[in-house]
């Protein structure tokens, strides 16, 4: 009997202490309070890798940002060459004026004077402000520049049914270059020689060194002018004894004024030469050359005495965006007047 109640207390003992085995393992494995406890510190670490992953995207957009900007600056910013101070600089002074062709016409010249070493654009605008476009245009200008503005008075100035030759063009814009050069410029140090180029021809880049060297005033051919295939100084070893023009030959110098550039100094020591509105046509560049006290003797010849041609008097044809209005009329809109041409 105390055998039996023995053995049946152990099988009690037995199964209880299964029970208590079974049941702690159970709660070591379904363990709430350390589940729980995992989680949050899963959770905690999840967030601080989205977080790492945040940081690290916003980083990798701020590279981005900087090599664009970077790239941009590469590209298109100003990068002015220094002047190198034993060649003479070419300072050129070109009048401009808004209308649909003007950013094309810049841009070609543009291009054309970035081959050229020690140059100095004075771009004068014919307008009462400095205009956004070439504002714009010259925000990415990597040559030395000089941005001016005059507006040519409305009694002078050229309506755009006016044919060409009509009025005097870019005369009050020349003057303002004039200025600029004589009283930012110092004529005991400054070499150079001054070129009238106009924003519409074209120009070779080797009329710039052909020019660099002028004593006073070189000359030499212009293609398409005049009414002939080019006009040109004739000329007689290095002297200029006549004018091979058709148009106005007696001018006292019948030459565009694509056709000759002048010595800097000349401009120091003639303080009363400037271009005027009340001059016959054609008679511009008679004008000023007559006021710099020039002669024919003081003409040098230059691009093998004047039998090459290196710049031409062209002339873009206006054009007539005559579909905008069609446009707008079929589909309610023109083209984006948002887009700067
Ligand atoms: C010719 C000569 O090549 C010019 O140098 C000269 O000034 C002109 O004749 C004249 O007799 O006045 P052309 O091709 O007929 O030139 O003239 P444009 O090219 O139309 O104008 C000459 C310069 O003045 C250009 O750079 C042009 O952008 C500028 N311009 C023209 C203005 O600044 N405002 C205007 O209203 C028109
Ligand atoms: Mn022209």
């Amino acid at each position: 009997m105390v055998m039996f109640t023995l053995r049946k207390l152990l099988y009690v003992y037995c199964c209880v202490s299964v029970f208590i085995i079974l049941w702690l393992l159970n709660y070591h494995v379904t363990d709430k309070g350390e589940d729980d406890v995992l989680e949050e510190r899963l959770d905690v670490l999840q967030k601080r890798l989205d977080d790492k992953h945040k940081l690290l995207e916003e980083s990798k957009q701020k590279v981005k940002d900087y090599e664009e900007k970077l790239h941009k600056c590469r590209i298109f910013k100003p990068f002015q060459k220094s002047f190198n101070t034993s060649l003479p600089i070419i300072y050129l002074i070109t009048p401009t004026y808004d209308r649909i062709e003007q950013k094309a016409e810049l841009t070609r010249l543009y291009y054309t004077l970035l081959h050229v070493p020690n140059i100095h654009w004075i771009l004068v605008e014919d307008s009462d402000r400095k205009t956004e476009k070439v504002q714009h245009f010259l925000a990415n200008c990597k040559i030395h520049y000089t941005h001016l503005n005059v507006a040519t008075p409305q009694q002078v100035k050229l309506k755009s049914s006016d044919p060409n030759w009509l009025k005097p063009r870019g005369v009050l814009q020349r003057n303002a270059g004039l200025t600029w050069i004589r009283a930012s410029l110092d004529p005991h140090k400054d070499k150079g020689v001054v070129y009238f180029a106009d924003d519409d021809n074209t120009y070779s880049v080797e009329l710039f060194e052909e020019m660099r060297l002028t004593k006073k005033v070189s000359v030499w051919p212009v293609a398409m002018v005049g009414g002939l295939r080019f006009e040109s100084p004739i000329c007689d070893k290095n002297s200029v004894t006549g004018w091979g023009v058709y148009y106005r030959p007696t001018r006292p110098f019948p030459i565009d004024m694509a056709g000759f550039a002048v010595n800097l100094q000349l401009f120091f020591d003639h303080p009363n030469a400037w271009f005027s509105n009340n001059v016959q046509r054609g008679y511009q560049e008679s004008t000023i050359l007559k006021l710099l006290d020039i002669t024919m003797a003081d003409l040098e010849p230059r691009a093998d005495k004047c039998t090459k041609i290196l710049v031409w008097h062209t002339r873009t044809e206006k054009y007539n965006p005559k579909n905008e209005a069609k446009l707008k009329q079929k589909s309610g809109k023109g083209t984006d007047p948002n887009v700067e041409i």
